[in-house]
């Protein structure tokens, strides 16, 4: 690959200035390069792709394409967000997938964590690669390789890529945002007018919540995992602990105790909240969560959420525990 190397004279972008002047920029590279023709992204709803997303509907408006594909295994309210942001307030070019269905389907009784990664990613593939096939007249495919992408290929986070399409399709990428760091690409966003909780989203797996519901995921946990972690979102919100922790969320075992409810006896699953704070997701120590907010938590998601009648705290660094459970 070309120009993959970041010029040493190339300023950090820590402005609106400098964002607006490197957007320019881009629009001009991606005019050039795509022409009339069309455009194909895969829009997970993070921080990358929709960075990419709003500069190629900059810079090229309808000749973009993004698909985004829910794997039924979004956090709360994400797809609908895409759909929001994307489908009516840019008013993209935006095909909605929801493949729920077919994941958990595949899901089904599995539980070997590295299993679980694998039919995820290759259905991943599989439904985007039916949906591209759909589409007539794409030459380009857009990406959201950030430069750490291109640093650490093949270092430790590669596994960790889902996505891609099978090698016989083949297009031309637009990469517009690859020489950029994570807090270039975050005021870029900004820059661009996106949300910006969706610019300063937290990092979260592509395997999305499948790598939380520990074991073979079922409906109802999985759907107490969304309710509860949406709550955890919530509490941290707004005791200020979301600008504080780097991540946070709850993964939830597949294992029952016995609790009590209204006088009767409660079989229900623990929900295990990590809040960790890292620069590098290498390492990572545990943030202090005020007693009175893990009390709170605590109240509501034993409140709120059906099948869950325990919360615990998870207490371990990274090394010895890795970020997350699996
Ligand atoms: P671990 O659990 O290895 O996680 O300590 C380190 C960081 O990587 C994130 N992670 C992923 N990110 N795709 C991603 O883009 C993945 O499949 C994936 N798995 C883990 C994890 O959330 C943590 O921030």
């Amino acid at each position: 690959m070309q120009n993959n190397k970041r010029p040493d004279s190339m300023k950090r972008i820590t402005n609106f200035e400098l964002a607006n002047a490197f957007i320019d920029e881009q629009v001009a590279i991606v005019r050039e390069q795509v022409g009339d023709k069309k455009v194909l992204l895969a829009l997970s709803g993070g921080v990358d792709s929709s960075v990419v997303a709003a500069l190629l509907i900059k810079a090229i408006g309808k000749q973009l394409v993004c698909v985004h594909v829910n794997h039924g295994l979004m956090r709360k309210g994400e797809s609908e967000q895409v759909i929001e942001v994307f489908g009516k307030e840019l008013d993209t070019n935006l095909i909605y997938i929801d493949a729920t269905d077919r994941f958990l389907g595949l899901l089904e009784g599995v539980s070997a964590p590295e299993q679980k990664r694998k039919i995820i990613g290759n259905e991943f593939i599989n439904v985007f690669d039916e949906e591209a096939r759909k589409l007539e007249g794409i030459s380009f495919l857009a990406q959201g390789t950030i430069y750490p992408d291109i640093i650490e290929s093949d270092g430790v986070k590669a596994h960790h890529n889902v996505g891609g399409l099978p090698e016989d399709m083949q297009f031309e990428l637009v990469e517009p945002i690859k020489l950029l760091y994570k807090d270039e690409v975050r005021v870029v966003g900004e820059a661009l007018g996106l949300p910006h909780a969706m610019v300063y989203r937290q990092p979260f797996p592509g395997p999305g919540l499948g790598v939380r519901c520990l074991g073979a995921i079922t409906r109802d946990r999985l759907h107490a995992l969304r309710e509860a972690d949406a709550i955890l979102r919530e509490e941290f919100d707004n005791c200020g602990l979301a600008e504080k922790v780097w991540q946070y969320f709850i993964a939830i075992p597949d294992v029952k105790s016995v609790g009590v409810r209204d006088s009767k006896r409660y079989e229900g699953w623990p929900a295990i909240i990590r809040a960790v704070n890292t620069t590098d997701a290498m390492s990572a120590t545990i943030e202090e969560i005020p007693y009175a907010v893990l009390h709170k938590i605590t109240a509501r998601i034993t409140a709120e959420v059906d099948g869950i009648n325990r919360v615990l705290y998870d207490l371990t660094p990274k090394p010895v525990g890795t970020i997350e459970w699996e």
